[in-house]
């Protein structure tokens, strides 16, 4: 039996994080749990968010999963470390803004980062600006609404929300910025057009899968696995971020049944409705219950 990978995100924004991971580990089963139902993630409280990834973990744990990973900004800020201490025989991968390769491609030294305000006021984000962020003039936008627009495949109101919340990053002349919220990467093209020329985006999608696969094949190694899976891993964003446009590389990257399970605390058909229309996925979801 091959690796089982337990994926989770507060709803449909880990998905653009599947193909970097099936890319990565392209044998591993992947079983992915959309808490769509309690989403948006970003206005909710620390306690709340631990709470639900330690339920979510569990239920991928129990699907057999012998690595985590959090495709999800947020839930990476409120609750890794927990998730690591709770979970020692098992790696854990977390998500977080690419505050380091971002300002290390950003001539003028200004960026932009989109996120969640629960993760922009997170101490773990804290901590990520006074190690990467170096002189660099950092612009934080956090964009109540936006994942919950993505949720709902609603472009109108998508492409007013990053109107609105590009503005300030338009108004500091930032030449960079970091999708610190995996939903945002499929506001790509919004965002893009909002910002206009010249001016990169940044995500850690590819940066979080090389780092799962790493932890894979230290696994296999006869040194104690045990090790993998503590709390002083080096922070995700030391990996260069790398661009690209997620949804149409994974139009490209259909996921076959059997190596791939999904599951979503809220309706079945509407995340399939949603791989269907935004990513030319045929899946099919099952319902999840905790
Ligand atoms: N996709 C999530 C993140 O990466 C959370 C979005 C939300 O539910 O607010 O932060």
């Amino acid at each position: 039996m091959g690796l089982t990978v337990g994926v989770f995100d507060s709803g449909v924004g880990g998905l653009s994080v599947l193909p970097s991971l099936r890319r990565s580990l392209p044998r591993a089963r992947l079983v992915y749990a959309a808490d769509s139902a309690h989403a948006p993630y970003g206005e909710r409280d620390e306690a709340w968010l631990q709470d639900r990834s330690l339920r979510i973990a569990h239920f991928l744990r129990s699907r057999g999963a012998a690595l985590l990973v959090v495709a999800c900004n947020t839930a990476t800020a409120a609750a890794l470390p927990l998730l690591r201490a709770r979970h020692l025989d098992c790696a854990i991968v977390g998500i977080e803004p690419g505050i380091k390769p971002a300002v290390a491609q950003s001539a003028s030294r200004r960026i932009g980062v989109m996120a969640t305000q629960a993760t922009l006021r997170s101490q773990r984000f804290s901590r990520l600006l006074a190690e990467y962020a170096g002189g660099a003039q950092v612009t934080a936008q956090g964009c109540t609404g936006l994942a919950l627009a993505i949720e709902r495949g609603d472009e109108a109101r998508i492409e007013a929300l990053v109107d609105q919340h590009t503005a300030p990053l338009r108004k500091a002349r930032v030449d960079t910025v970091v999708l610190g919220c995996t939903h945002y990467a499929f506001a790509r093209r919004w965002i893009e057009s909002a910002m206009g020329p010249g001016v990169t985006l940044v995500d850690t999608a590819d940066a979080v899968a090389r780092r799962a696969a790493s932890l894979v094949d230290d696994a296999s190694r006869p040194a104690p696995p045990l090790e993998i899976s503590t709390p002083e891993m080096p922070p995700l964003a030391s990996s260069n971020g790398e661009t690209m446009n997620i949804p149409d590389a994974m139009k490209t990257l259909k996921p076959s049944e059997g190596d791939l399970e999904m599951w979503t605390s809220a309706s079945p058909i509407d995340l399939e409705a949603f791989a269907l229309r935004w990513l030319s996925w045929s899946i099919s979801a099952q319902p999840l219950r905790v």
